[in-house]
């Protein structure tokens, strides 16, 4: 039987909490205890965190957010602790393996523990969908639904006032998010970091449909959309995180500007910012957090380290961890193909 230990890494999600609660009842039902460590890796480093028990993850399931806390710490960050660090936290509480629920910065943390003979069992999570390895990650379907609303609601108002409303949702390097809200929610435009787009061209649909007798348009943009190069210029934040990525966020800023100085028609942006990240999940994301967590306490039992759970069309899978790394995975062209259909 094994000590297993928990964390949480990178930008929260909803569903984290149903994984947790998951692995540590399968976790129990399996023989294993399992001891939760605080704040991601930062928590390993510093060996802190708390017992897991099937009484402390009670309630918990329709929670957004994590009760154990996330950070973007990066053991491996240029004159860390490494792996040394980990074995550390780890011996600390007699933990024999690991459970890091994350994206591709915690994943690819795990990947290297792995590596150095560390017992991992990876979990995939993000808002953004872009993990390759899998088809879907938990708390994506939430963050659609945020915006698909959000979406709506703009529509309304755009109506009521004959405005271009520009609507910022997340995605650093794919545009699921907006693709599939844009889709959803009937957007006349949609940017995505896959497609440079022109700023020209994003007129031309807009005066397409006052043309056509439209009054209002809705523009919906993925943060980490750019333009075209050499049609327009744009200033990142310039702040970078543990793991190198830029803050991203403002580009709806730029889109509000020069539609409206190109166009001549009102323009207000919204940037939805973290409200797509709160709150609690969709049936969706909670079934798929709860099974993934199961699959992972699962791995554990079965000794497996280096892989982590995927859902593969409508199964639970194990993959090596290394699928979810590299480039990140982007945007069918059919699927935005069919949203173009669309526009203008
Ligand atoms: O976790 C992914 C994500 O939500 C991205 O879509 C976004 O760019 C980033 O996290 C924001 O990170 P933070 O909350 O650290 O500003």
């Amino acid at each position: 039987m094994a000590r297993i230990g928990v964390l949480t890494g990178g930008g929260d999600c909803p569903g984290l909490n149903a994984v947790i609660r998951a692995v540590v009842r399968k976790g129990l039902a399996d023989g294993h205890t399992l001891f939760g460590y605080t704040y991601g890796w930062a928590g390993v480093l510093k060996a802190e965190g708390e017992e897991l028990t099937a009484e402390r993850t009670k309630g918990i399931l329709p929670r957004g957010g994590t009760i154990l806390g996330s950070s973007r710490t990066n053991p491996f960050k240029e004159g860390g602790p490494g792996v040394d660090g980990v074995r550390a936290g780890m011996a600390e509480h007699g933990v024999d393996v690991l459970v890091p629920i994350g994206g591709e910065d915690t994943l690819g943390v795990a990947a290297r523990l792995a590596a150095e003979g560390v017992p991992v069992v990876g979990v995939p999570k993000t808002i953004d969908n872009d993990l390759k390895g899998t088809d879907y990650t938990f708390g994506f379907q939430t963050a659609v639904q945020i915006a698909t609303d959000a979406v709506d609601r703009l529509h309304t108002t755009a109506e009521s006032h004959n405005r271009v409303m520009v609507l910022e949702v997340m995605g650093r390097h794919a545009g699921f998010i907006a693709a599939h809200s844009g889709m959803a929610g009937g957007g006349d435009v949609i940017l995505v970091p896959e497609r440079p787009f022109d700023i020209e061209e994003v007129c031309g649909h807009i005066r397409r449909r006052h043309a056509n007798g439209r009054t209002f348009s809705i523009v919906v943009v993925s943060e980490g959309a750019t333009p075209r190069e050499g049609t327009l210029s744009t200033t990142g934040t310039g702040q970078l995180d543990a793991f190198g990525h830029e803050r991203l966020g403002g580009i709806a800023v730029v889109l509000e500007r020069e539609i409206e100085e190109r166009t001549g028609y009102e323009t207000r942006m919204t940037i939805l910012g973290h409200v797509q990240r709160g709150g609690t999940p969709t049936a969706f994301d909670r079934i798929l957090a709860t099974r993934f967590g199961v699959a992972a306490a699962e791995a554990v039992s079965a000794g497996e380290s280096g892989r982590m759970v995927a859902l593969r069309g409508t199964d639970i899978v194990r993959v090596p961890i290394a699928e979810a790394l590299g480039d990140p995975k982007t945007l069918d062209d059919k699927f935005f193909a069919d949203a173009e259909v669309f526009f203008g």
